[in-house]
């Protein structure tokens, strides 16, 4: 217990929560009473505190404003029948951030300052974890620069925030995606494997091109020869050709998502067949023509999964059988959300 012995929490005076719809939230608009906030200042983490949701204050040389010195998380929190709230499998994010820590030369984040200051967050907010069906709280963990130096070196100063916000469904409905086959998310080498801001800031203009065309969201291929699947928009992506769950194998260029992880899990728990590895265009393309390409979806944590109803390549638009009909992404959405509000078990000890 190290954050909270010396935590500085100063609290609303009247809180937001009244303002709130919760029967009619969208992601990432409406956010929670607090934060938390700590500094890296002298090779150590400090003054960590709790105060209302408020503008900061920052240098305007800031390498996280000029070279996108900055890392993130993402995760959610759900309130049981009786009142008690938990988050779904806040150890891997913590380890993840720190693997992006590593990349981006930020310092790693002690696992006790991150789970106190996750921990007493909650706890002062705990009214802000919806009750609603299909809502939740989302968690954002991140790390930035606080230098005040403009020129191009590892940084000395940061700061840990946290922020939630409650949250609907971040997809209204199943998307339609096209496979993209000029612009990259990332590259052998690259960071993709990491949640930093450099990797999502990029991708929004090739979406964009993408949505004028009638599409919801890209699938994105190697930076080599666009020969391979990598992850669809900001999730990770799986396919179920001949009844096999079958996904992109982790590496420089992939995301290794919490969800992604959960949903091989439980997979293999209940005996599919999976495959993690390259996985070629030409092969789910041909499979879609076939008729053998039975479901095709997206698993991230803010939309946990997000089935795809349509794959656009090359000038062609193939249409997959019909979400109700899926039997897996079904299956595992329904497990998935049961273990979070507490109505499957836990098989797994995913809950905090
Ligand atoms: C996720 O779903 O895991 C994400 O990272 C989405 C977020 C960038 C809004």
């Amino acid at each position: 217990m190290i954050a909270t012995e010396n935590m500085d929490i100063r609290k609303i005076a009247q809180s937001k929560i009244g303002q709130v719809d919760f029967q009619n939230i969208q992601f990432g608009k409406t956010y929670s009473d607090h934060q938390f906030m700590a500094d890296y200042v002298d090779g150590q983490w400090k003054n960590f505190k709790i105060e209302p949701y408020e503008p900061l204050q920052i240098s305007p040389a800031s390498p996280a404003l000029h070279y996108g010195i900055s890392i993130f998380e993402g995760l959610k929190a759900y309130k049981h029948n009786n009142g008690d709230v938990f988050v779904f499998r806040p150890d891997k994010n913590i380890e993840r951030l720190n693997k992006s820590a590593i990349r981006m030369c930020m310092p790693e984040l002690p696992e006790n300052i991150y789970f106190d200051a996750l921990n007493t967050l909650l706890d002062i907010d705990r009214d802000w974890v919806p009750e609603v069906d299909g809502t939740s709280l989302y968690i954002r963990p991140f790390v930035f620069s606080n230098d005040d130096y403009i020129g191009i070196r590892p940084s000395q100063n940061f700061k840990f925030m946290i922020i939630t916000c409650p949250v609907g469904a971040y997809y209204a409905k199943p998307v339609k995606v096209k496979i993209e086959n000029h612009f990259v998310r990332a590259v052998e080498g690259g960071s993709g494997f990491c949640k930093t801001g450099c990797n999502y800031g990029p991708a929004i203009y090739p979406a964009m091109l993408a949505q004028q065309k009638g599409y919801d969201q890209l699938v994105w291929t190697d930076g080599k020869e666009h020969k391979y699947i990598e992850e669809s928009g900001t999730m990770n992506v799986m396919f179920v050709i001949d009844g096999k769950l079958i996904t992109p194998a982790l590496g420089d260029t992939i995301l290794p998502g919490i969800t992604r992880d959960s949903v091989l899990t439980l997979a293999r728990d209940w005996g599919y067949e999976v495959e993690e590895r390259k996985v070629e265009v030409a092969e789910v393309i041909a499979a879609a023509k076939e008729g053998r390409l039975q479901e095709a979806f997206g698993a991230g944590t803010a939309a946990t999964i997000a089935h795809i109803e349509l794959i656009g390549y090359d000038g062609t638009d193939y249409q997959l059988p019909a979400v109700e009909n899926r039997e897996f992404s079904n299956k595992v959405l329904k497990t998935l959300d049961d273990i979070k509000l507490g109505k499957a078990e836990d098989k797994f000890n995913w809950l905090h």
